[in-house]
């Protein structure tokens, strides 16, 4: 296993749609292991495998709390099938977008189709924090992220803080 640099907003790679992934084999193990760790690393609760610049409909997960056991979930080719109408809000954040936190408005439930970490079908009914953290993550497999759900105004502004930031890392 290995920790792999994230990649942060403006950078283009983010806004690539990922593609479906034909077998779940021991290199995409191999992969999914390298995003838990650099998740876990982060830390984060949850990351897409474009955030590592690996453009695969994958994503893994941990909502565990600090006092419980680890509880990794492993998606692959996730599919929503059916969103509530009901709606959440939830204040987000991203490993892609650091230091920034914001509240966003998703369907509160959905059921998720996709494989497991063994290439199993599976089907999940996912409400609260966790049917929150699947859109946010599928959302990267479409190159969208939280803060294209703001407003504009708020995009743009956290997107220049970055910019900003880039530049002056690059200058030290
Ligand atoms: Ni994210």
């Amino acid at each position: 296993m290995a920790i792999r640099p994230i990649i942060t907003a403006p950078d283009p790679r983010l806004r690539e749609v990922s593609k479906p992934v034909q077998a779940v084999d021991d290199a995409l193990r191999a992969l999914m292991d390298d995003m838990l760790e650099t998740m876990y690393d982060a830390p984060g609760i949850g990351l897409a495998a474009i955030q590592i610049g690996v453009p695969k409909r994958v994503i893994v997960m941990d909502l565990a709390r600090e006092d419980e056991d680890p509880e990794p979930r492993y998606f692959v080719n996730p599919e929503i099938l059916a969103p509530s109408c009901e709606k959440s809000i939830y204040e987000e954040g991203c490993l892609s977008v650091p230091e920034f936190y914001d509240e966003v408005e998703r369907p509160a439930q959905c059921r998720v189709k996709y494989l497991d970490y063994n290439g199993e079908k599976q089907m999940l009914d996912a409400d609260g924090m966790l049917a929150t953290c699947i859109q946010h993550e599928m959302d990267h497999l479409e190159g969208i992220l939280f803060i294209d759900h703001l407003s504009r105004l708020k995009r743009e502004r956290v997107l220049r803080k970055l910019k900003k930031e880039r530049r002056l890392a690059a200058a030290e």
